[in-house]
């Protein structure tokens, strides 16, 4: 399965374990952490940002791909819309059908509102299904929502919201009894109390999981209580551009059917936008571990309406994606394998770093490792060893089948034992810090009416997300967005509703000289090969 020169780089890494073992590698101290994230984090490589040109965040930066995005016209420029004759009339409407989404949708319909969830995809195509080391709370005695607040806050660079971040840890806690409640199974010891562990830069042992499927997990005990509860769930459907009324609020959404290519109309009195990540833009090129519906519809969405964004120039590349074998390029090798145990090492057999380093940290040390040739070759560039026998000999046999069975099973298919070899890893691109600017309620500043939940908000984590607070957000925010929507709607009026700001966004791009750059939101990415 290996090529000689991995065999090789093997030998070494077995032939350090022992002493490697004996002394855990120290952490970095704050000056060196900035010198490296300086020199190696791609946030910091200025070829892949470009300057936004129009709307709220014009003068400012973003990832090439996305301000391609935002400089480009709406599908619906040159479509006549029936906005008179909506197909469906709702309370609430939620624009995204994974975690955050069926969550807003849950606690909507629980307070009452005619709620109705739109998904490109299937209900539980999403971000959230991927996750899979757990999700973060501070509910151990030994341990504080304070305490994770100022673990998530340095971990962020301090510059979360403060309103957003305490939201978060405060209400961690209940998001867990309620996940629970709903009958997700989180790993428990023989007395039932939840199992947790450290995720990079947490103080405490604060990692709730399901194995190492806790996304699945939680995906599937929420979408099946979106289903009893026989919430409306219209698929294969994607939102293409928000409605706005003659007040301003927002007032729906215009639908594409994915299958006929029909445009219908939605219209609500509010609107949640949960439309998650955007890894399947491919930033500077790099891999993701995203869902194949990852493209930033919803930030193109409220951009194009007048909501303004927050941190879209900082991205998340996970340090863990897989590098060999070569099928599962950029999936997924969650950081729970480091919490059990493994430590990073270079060509050399030696750890270069604290295998739980912040992940910005830590993806930025291996691409150090592998610019400077101590990576180990791979047919599709370089990467550097997750040492994975050192979990059994510290934990003992059957503990990679007990705690990450999912990841154990992904390299079996491929023929590698990480039971008894190290794996390759190299960072993938995993998330976006930044999104939507929301208030503490979750609605947007600038559109009345609008509210954003889960990975299409900007300012939760400030600028570097810890693990494990992604599934959270999902559901805190999620939830909140929920119920804060269903009881907006019960105050509101909608006016006439149009699309003018459709024709405006058109007329800045045609003033900034940027008429030429296709349409968007995206919505599927692009993979298929152009001949020219
Ligand atoms: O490494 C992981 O399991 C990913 C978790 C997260 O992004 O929170």
């Amino acid at each position: 399965m290996f090529t000689e020169s991995m065999m090789e780089s093997i030998k070494k890494v077995e032939a350090t374990r022992a002493a490697r073992m004996a002394t855990e590698p120290r952490r970095m101290t704050a000056e060196e952490k900035s010198e490296l994230l300086k020199q190696y984090h791609p946030d910091y490589r200025a070829e892949g940002f470009a300057e936004i040109k129009i709307g709220p965040n014009k003068g400012e930066k973003a990832p090439v791909e996305l301000t391609n995005l935002l400089h480009s016209n709406s599908r619906l420029l040159n479509e006549k819309i029936n906005l008179d004759n909506p197909a469906y009339d709702v309370d609430v409407l939620v624009i995204g059908g994974g975690g955050a989404g069926a969550s807003a949708a849950i606690e909507a319909h629980e307070a009452g509102a005619n709620v109705m969830i739109v998904t490109k995809l299937r209900i539980g195509d999403a971000n959230t299904m991927m996750a899979e080391g757990g999700i973060q709370a501070a509910d151990k005695p030994n341990d504080s929502p304070v305490q994770h607040y100022l673990d998530a806050f340095g971990g962020g660079h301090f510059a979360a919201r403060p309103e957003l971040l305490r939201r978060l840890v405060m209400e961690a806690p209940d998001a867990i009894r309620w996940l629970n409640k709903l009958g997700v199974m989180f790993d428990k010891d023989e007395e039932g109390t939840m199992v947790t562990t450290h995720g990079g830069g947490t103080s405490r042992k604060r990692m709730h999981a399901c194995k190492d499927y806790s996304g699945a997990e939680i995906m599937r005990t929420v979408r099946d209580e979106v289903l009893n509860r026989q919430i409306p769930v219209v698929e294969f459907t994607s939102a293409v551009e928000l409605i706005k009324d003659d007040k301003g609020q927002v007032a729906g959404a215009v639908l594409l059917n994915m299958e006929t290519g029909d445009y219908l109309v939605a219209k609500a009195k509010t609107v949640v936008i949960a439309t998650g990540g955007a890894g399947r833009l491919h930033y500077q090129g790099f891999p993701t571990s995203n869902h194949y519906g990852a493209t930033a519809d919803g930030l193109i969405l409220g951009y194009r309406a007048g909501a303004p964004l927050l941190y879209q120039d900082t991205i998340q590349y996970h340090p863990t994606g897989v590098a060999y074998p070569s099928q599962l390029f950029g999936a997924l090798v969650t950081e729970k394998v480091r919490s059990i145990g493994a430590m990073l090492v270079n060509k050399d057999g030696e750890a270069y770093a604290h295998p739980l380093e912040t992940r910005d940290v830590s993806a930025s040390a291996i691409i150090r490792e592998c610019a400077n040739g101590k990576g180990v070759e791979t047919p599709l560039g370089s990467g550097v060893w997750l040492d994975t026998p050192m979990i059994e000999i510290l934990h003992g046999e059957g503990t990679i089948e007990k705690r990450i069975p999912a990841m154990l099973r992904m390299y079996l298919n491929y023929g590698i034992d990480m039971r008894k070899v190290p794996i390759l890893v190299y960072p993938t691109l995993h998330y976006q810090n930044g999104g939507l600017e929301i208030g503490g309620e979750g609605f947007t500043k600038a559109i009345p009416n609008l509210l954003v939940a889960g990975e299409a908000v900007g300012g939760i984590h400030g600028r570097n997300r810890l693990m494990g607070n992604s599934l959270l957000d999902i559901i805190v925010f999620g939830r909140n967005a929920g119920k804060a929507a269903a009881a907006k709607a019960k105050e509101v009026t909608l006016g006439k509703m149009n699309l003018d700001h459709v024709q405006a966004y058109a007329k800045e791009l045609e003033n900034a000289g940027l008429n030429e750059q296709g349409v968007s939101p995206l919505l599927l990415p692009k993979y298929a090969r152009h001949e020219k």
